[in-house]
């Protein structure tokens, strides 16, 4: 019996350890499903800056605004393209074998992105296009290298460029500026301002990323409140249930 008891805690032990291997140190970005402004600011980075190119075919509009607290009438008004109707899915007309022939690849489906790559992933790739004259689109990324994608969110966060091979930059140990404490970024710097602030982008590709990983588990935000009720639900019903087996063996003794 107390064989099957550890096995049984073993089996329970998150498996996440064993995929964390080796590669680039990602940046963590907290996600708050909870967070309705963020997710609202999010889907309209969204679908001003990468349903263009990419899908989000799993999702429904009317759905997104209902779990997001959206009025349908302001969705239609500013986030549906052409004729789209609420109704309808985040799709965008762009003909796969067109896209092939522009990108290389054509641009993924992103719906299930955040699970697929994991939200720390997709906020340091948006946080990674930097400045190669040799390629396409005159950008290469940090984590993907030889990207197909031009940096949609170039125009907010500046043009950065890199000043040591990506080996070092990997290596790079994050020296100590003795002014401000602060750690230098010396590889990677911002070349040509945006229009938005570090800490101002750090917060749209935040809600951004909180968006993607809506999409990724549209549920997921009604499990947690279904979740909670039935929680509250079986906690009072213990004590009905248990008063009702008292009532039951009253006379067996
Ligand atoms: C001009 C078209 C275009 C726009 C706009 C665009 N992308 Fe992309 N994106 C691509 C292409 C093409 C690829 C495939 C790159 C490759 O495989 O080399 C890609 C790849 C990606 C990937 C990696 C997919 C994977 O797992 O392989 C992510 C994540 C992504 N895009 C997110 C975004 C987000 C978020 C936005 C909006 C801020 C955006 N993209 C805007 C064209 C675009």
């Amino acid at each position: 019996m107390k064989k099957y008891l550890v096995a049984f805690v073993i089996a329970l032990l998150p498996m996440t350890a064993v995929a964390s291997g080796a590669g680039p140190k990602l940046d963590h970005v907290e996600i708050d499903l909870h967070n309705q402004a963020s997710l609202q600011r999010g889907m309209q980075t969204f679908v001003n800056n990468c349903l263009g190119c990419h899908s989000a075919q799993y999702q429904r509009y009317g759905r997104a605004a209902e779990d997001l607290g959206m009025p349908i009438k302001l969705v239609e008004q500013n986030l549906l393209l052409g004729d789209q109707k609420v109704g309808q899915q985040m799709t965008n007309t762009m003909p796969k074998q067109d896209a092939n022939k522009w990108f290389g690849n054509a641009p993924p489906d992103l719906t299930l992105e955040a699970r697929l790559r994991g939200p720390d992933w997709i906020y340091t790739y948006l946080h990674s296009f930097y400045k190669d004259t040799e390629r396409p689109w005159g950008v290469n990324n940090i984590i993907f290298p030889s990207v197909g994608m031009p940096n949609a969110l170039e125009y907010l966060q500046g043009e950065q460029t890199l000043h040591c091979t990506l080996d070092e930059l990997h290596h790079e140990t994050g020296k100590i500026d003795p002014l401000t404490g602060k750690e230098m970024g010396g590889c990677l710097t911002i070349s040509k301002k945006g229009q938005q602030s570090a800490e101002e982008f750090d917060r749209t590709v935040t809600d951004l990323v909180n968006f993607m990983a809506y999409i990724g588990e549209p549920s997921k935000l009604e499990s947690h409140r279904i979740g909670t009720k039935v929680l509250i639900f079986l906690f009072l019903f213990f004590f009905v249930a248990y008063a009702l087996k008292k009532e039951y063996w009253k006379d067996v003794h």
